[in-house]
């Protein structure tokens, strides 16, 4: 097939995922919901259709393995996620597993087998976007699954542990699933950026040189829920009105620190009645940089000043934090072989970090790590006008192909 026709079954099955929402109208696919299992049986199809051997993992990700010329061979990792924010785009993490099974069906086609195992992995819960702590399925395989995760609720007070029984998982076998880092290459994954450098650059893609850290929170501010009409403002302990100046000192504190951003993306209250002064509020708090430092720095700050302005407003702050995912480095040699790959298609290497977590963190410092950005247009994701051009996603296909053709496993093996 050609690269262009190779694009265009990526692109036509991007759209055919993006059937799969647990909302109508838009891209709603959290982990281990109807709509992940509809997209893990469509994913798990089209591993069959190109030669793979394929299972669902104890931990709901879909695994599809070709097999190299030579049993004993090592494995190459290749992946990324198929569950989504809420209201998502169609490309965030889509692109990345449909890109390792069009690889493997192009090897399959011209009827080759590779030096290396290929095992393709379609991640289910990279977003975090219904359990508390996230990359659980790229954890799994690196070998530090947290099994105290199992007992964390979704808003429906459903536990991890009881939505994987229900999607057919075996708990049991959760340890099982990690990779033997000497018979593991390496974990590769091809993403849209996210972000604008790629356009602003007029480049299609992109060679990651590290992912920056995250920490992931929650901020509960319990006031007194009071009267609207008859409560003077000197007499009210209201909740919003603190967590209000809480949010604006993280605004703060991130515009101080260099590379560092904080965001709130959540925010619930109660008992949100018109006239009813908020007694209690809960807010959700992201903070990432590219160094762990800074990043920790910025939380002992923010730690300070949300108690201050309690002690102020005689309130109380709960802060407590659920995910952390320190920075991680791309393992250099893959960095060094993806630019020169897309160096021989004819692009101009760029070298940019990504702001983005992804699974491929996971693999810090079990095995060495490598991604490749696609351009996403207006850098746009996270959103329906999230987008990416088939002529793009062709020439990053030809990336990948390039660099399988050209991986030196022997240059990566470790002592068994
Ligand atoms: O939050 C992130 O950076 C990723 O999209 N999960
Ligand atoms: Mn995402
Ligand atoms: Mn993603």
């Amino acid at each position: 097939m050609t690269s262009r026709t190779l694009a265009q079954g990526i692109v036509d099955r991007i759209a055919q995922l993006a059937q799969h929402s647990e909302e109508p109208g838009v891209v709603t696919r959290r982990y281990l919901s109807d709509a992940h299992r509809r997209a893990a049986d469509l994913l798990s199809g089209w591993m069959r259709q190109a030669g793979m051997a394929t299972r669902l993992d104890a931990v709901g990700s879909v695994r599809g393995r070709y097999e190299a010329e030579r049993p004993d061979a090592p494995t190459l990792l290749i992946g990324s996620h198929i569950d989504s924010v809420r209201d998502a785009g169609h490309f965030d993490g889509n692109l990345g597993v449909l890109m390792g099974v069009t690889a493997a069906q192009h090897f399959r086609d011209a009827g080759r087998r590779l030096p290396f195992s290929l095992e393709v992995v379609g991640f289910g819960d990279e977003e975090g976007s219904r359990f508390p702590t996230t990359l659980s399925g790229s954890r799994a395989i690196a070998g530090h699954y947290d099994p105290a995760i199992l007992e964390e609720q979704d808003k429906a007070g459903i536990t991890r542990r009881d939505a994987l029984t229900a999607f057919g998982c075996d708990i049991g076998a959760i340890s099982r699933e990690a990779c033997d880092p000497r018979k593991t290459l390496a974990y590769l994954e091809v993403h849209i950026e996210q972000g604008p450098v790629l356009e602003a650059q007029n480049l299609p893609v992109g060679v990651v040189t590290g992912i920056n850290g995250a920490r992931r929170g929650r901020v509960t501010v319990e006031g007194a829920a009071a009267h609207a009409g008859t409560t003077p403002m000197n007499l009210r302990r209201d909740a919003l009105a603190a967590a209000v100046e809480m949010i604006a000192t993280v605004e703060r504190v991130a515009r101080g620190t260099p590379d560092l951003v904080a965001t709130v993306g959540q925010l619930d209250l109660h008992p949100g009645a018109v006239n009813t002064v908020p007694g209690r509020v809960t807010f959700s708090l992201d903070i990432r940089s590219p160094r762990d430092h800074d990043r920790d720095a910025a939380v002992s700050a923010l730690r300070s000043e949300f108690s201050h302005i309690a002690r102020t407003r005689e309130v109380t702050a709960d802060f407590t934090f659920h995910h952390s995912a320190a920075a991680a480095p791309c393992g250099q040699r893959l960095i060094d072989a993806l630019a020169g790959c897309v160096r021989h298609a004819g692009i101009k290497p760029h070298l940019l970090p990504s702001g983005a977590g992804h699974d491929a963190m996971a693999f810090h410092g079990v095995i060495p790590f490598g991604m490749l950005f696609v351009r996403s247009a207006g850098g746009v994701s996270h959103h329906s006008a999230e987008f990416t051009s088939l002529e793009d996603i062709e020439i990053a296909a030809k990336v990948l192909i390039g660099f399988l053709e050209s991986f030196e496993p022997a240059s990566f093996s470790r002592p068994r």
